[in-house]
């Protein structure tokens, strides 16, 4: 089928071809998402660890769902219950774990870097769940997915990525992929919050003029102000960042008729997006992303564990 990697923790390594093949993959498991019986014998008999050593709602359970669906055996652990806390090391963690035969790791760590090294000792697939402030490659593949249903197409659009570019591993993953798709991608953030090299992650064009920006893209991407990453105050308060950078009902008429707005989760309500923008109706695909996020996450398991094509057929 042409998919021949063994991890997901860097998108860059991934080509357009691989990128399309994950959304399509998801759009043959949204057939059984819908099904009265959502479940496929897909990876029967695969053992797979969700380690999770910082806190997610939408990651977690959507990997753990995606697990139950394709018939995995899953074991659920990490953060102050395990023997880290007693000074085990990463290394003799993963040793311990592979110990049991286990097929793949899927790790979320506060730490960069993580999901590399978890790779190299231990020998079975991994899926970076976020890692620091390095990448989230899963969250870039639903949010692609999410547009491509949206837009029907990727190529050409126009993406303003707005927000917390500094502090974000979900724009590490997603901007160069929207670039990989084709997408032109514009990063608009006080200066404050830009990382020192902003080109680096491949952007086209770089603003601090949200309201400038806006009448020209046809997805907005808000990103969450990351209050956990934050150091030396890049702005005043929450109240003025949301004046000049928050999407809200008055600058809802500054967008474009068709264009969508998207945001990873967990929303700071009142801060990048007010109510009305958040549950809009038309613009809104929030609640469509955290539904990909099981296709996705399904779709990424099935390639990268090659399993069966039992109970795919329609
Ligand atoms: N978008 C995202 O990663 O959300 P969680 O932290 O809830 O998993």
């Amino acid at each position: 089928m042409g998919f021949h990697h063994r991890h997901l923790i860097d998108i860059r390594e991934y080509s357009a071809d691989d990128i399309m093949l994950m959304l399509q993959t998801a759009e043959r498991f949204r057939s059984v998402n819908e099904r009265r019986v959502k479940k496929v014998p897909t990876l029967k008999g695969f053992t797979v660890v969700n380690m999770f050593n910082e806190p997610s709602t939408r990651t977690r359970s959507s990997f753990e769902i995606a697990e139950k669906r394709l018939s995995c055996d899953s074991l659920n652990f990490g953060g102050s219950s395990t023997s880290s806390v007693k000074g085990e090391s990463l290394k003799d963690t993963v040793e311990t774990l592979c110990a049991y035969k286990i097929d793949m790791i899927i790790v979320r760590d506060k730490h960069a870097g993580v999901p590399n090294q978890i790779a190299e000792t231990s020998g079975v697939s991994v899926i970076d769940a976020g890692d620091g402030k390095h990448q989230h490659p899963t969250q870039a593949l639903l949010d692609l997915y999410s547009i491509w249903q949206a837009k029907g197409t990727l190529d050409g659009l126009k993406v303003g990525v707005v927000g917390d570019v500094a502090h974000s591993r979900v724009c590490g993953s997603l901007v160069p992929a929207l670039n990989t798709m084709g997408c032109e991608v514009t990063l608009i953030a006080p200066p404050t919050l830009l990382p020192a090299a902003p080109e680096v992650l491949g952007a086209h064009h770089v603003t601090s003029n949200l309201d400038e920006a806006l009448g020209e893209l046809d997805v907005v991407y808000m990103l969450r102000i990351q209050q956990e990453r934050l150091e030396n105050s890049p702005f005043p308060n929450l109240r003025e960042y949301s004046m000049l950078y928050g999407l809200n009902e008055k600058r809802d008429k500054l967008l474009r008729p068709d264009a969508i707005v998207c945001h990873p989760g967990p929303i700071n309500r009142g801060v990048e997006l007010d109510d009305f923008m958040a549950d809009h109706p038309q613009r809104s695909v929030i609640l469509d992303q955290v539904y990909a996020g099981i296709l996705v996450r399904m779709a990424a398991m099935y390639l990268l564990l090659g399993g069966s094509e039992d109970g795919l057929t329609a």
